[in-house]
């Protein structure tokens, strides 16, 4: 009997919608449950835009140039990095990358939708764990680190030894999503030993790189699971990921086994020897209509065709080669943020790109962000959608 009373109270204690915690210090918190308000709630990458997380360039520093950035990085730059490893990124660029992005922020709220940003940090510190040595990076790139699939926002485990503990500018934010009811994963740390790096990666030659890629061999070995959140895209039950640098075959099989039968995971591959980050090649815009760079195909690209997919060719950036781009190509011109199905935020400079909008009807907002692309992102790397207002849908 009592242990039916006793049954009884504690599912009413748990039915109810808010649960008291009580936290470390001993003060109960109020800890909400998941429900259709949950602040965290985005299924693609064009429903209407509500609340995003943009970067910081504050504290940036240039990653030590250990094998994983070299064999991501054009090696134009190598001397840059071999000389400033360590070291903040220099302040003047620092500086103007900031005052873009707080225009950036500005647009987004004018244009209604709330604004997060990480904590500052000094990511020059250097820090140790029982397998390596390293310097951090920044929080310059949220769409690198967290996912957001449904209410679920998912912090990915990272494969540069320089972002093992870029988590820690984003808890505050993540913190207050779980307290508002978010669902809140980490997928598995990797030990980040040197088992995971091939040492023999040949970071040199452009058309040795090629001929891995298409066996599908990168500088990541599959040690254990790796993935940046960049390389997956969302549209709705299908999510589209590449194996890349950074992600590895266990990290996107630990995406398919951890998000279970309600989503497709689709691995597609591109004519592209450093593949890191899909939003530079391959960027869906709205339902059934994505954005291809030219210069790395789709393999798969008859798939979406077949599924009654728009596949729009990129235009082609117009980056000088005199503006420094220590940590991407100049296809961020296409790495654009949706307001919605008919509004993009894309750079001012890249008229290309702009005139290829306006004439796909969709209207551009044009933000300058060239000294935040130094810094290795356009506006999508820049930001995390946190919410867009929309229900889970199938696409293709
Ligand atoms: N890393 C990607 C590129 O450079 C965004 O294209």
């Amino acid at each position: 009997m009592i242990s039916v009373i006793l049954r009884n109270s504690l599912q009413k204690i748990f039915n109810r919608r808010c649960i008291r915690l009580v936290h470390q210090n001993h003060e109960p918190i109020e800890v909400k449950e998941a429900k259709d308000s949950c602040p965290v709630s985005s299924h693609n990458e064009w429903d209407p835009l509500e609340e995003v997380i943009v970067g910081r360039p504050e504290g940036a520093c240039v990653p030590t140039f250990s094998i994983e950035v070299k064999a991501n990085t054009n090696q134009k730059y190598w001397g840059f990095y071999e000389t400033n490893g360590g070291e903040p990124f220099p302040q003047e660029h620092v500086k103007q990358a900031i005052a873009e992005v707080e225009e950036f922020c500005n647009i987004l709220r004018h244009e209604g939708v709330v604004v997060r940003r990480p904590d500052i940090l000094d990511w020059s510190e250097e820090y140790e764990t029982p397998d390596f040595k390293a310097n951090g990076l920044y929080a310059a790139m949220p769409r690198d680190i967290l996912i957001v699939v449904g209410n679920e926002i998912i912090e990915a485990p990272m494969a540069w030894r320089s972002r093992f503990f870029e988590y820690r500018a984003y808890r505050s934010i993540i913190k207050d999503y779980f307290r508002k009811g978010a669902k809140w994963t980490t997928a598995p740390k990797p030990e980040m030993k040197d088992e995971l790096y091939d040492k023999s990666y040949p970071i040199k030659s452009v058309e040795d790189r090629r001929v891995l890629a298409e066996q599908g061999k990168f500088v990541t070995t599959e040690f254990e699971p790796c993935f940046d959140a960049a390389d997956f895209m969302r549209a709705g039950k299908d999510i589209f990921v590449q194996r890349s640098q950074v992600t590895n075959r266990m990290g996107i099989e630990w995406m398919r086994r951890h998000l279970g039968s309600e989503y497709k995971i689709h691995e597609i591959s591109f004519n592209d020897p450093n593949p890191m980050h899909i939003d530079g090649t391959f960027n869906i815009i709205g339902p059934g209509l994505v954005i291809s760079n030219p210069d790395r195909p789709c393999h798969q690209i008859d798939m979406f065709k077949k599924a009654g997919w728009k596949v729009v060719t990129a235009a082609d950036p117009v980056m000088p080669d005199s503006h420094p781009l220590w940590m991407s190509s100049k296809w961020l011109s296409m790495n654009v943020l949706m307001l919605d199905e008919k509004r993009v935020l894309c750079d001012t400079n890249e008229i290309p790109t702009i005139k290829m909008f306006e004439s796909l009807g969709i209207k551009p907002i044009t933000v300058n962000l060239r000294y935040a692309n130094s810094l290795g992102g356009g506006f999508h790397c820049w930001t995390t959608d946190v919410r867009r207002r929309g229900t889970l849908e199938s696409y293709f």
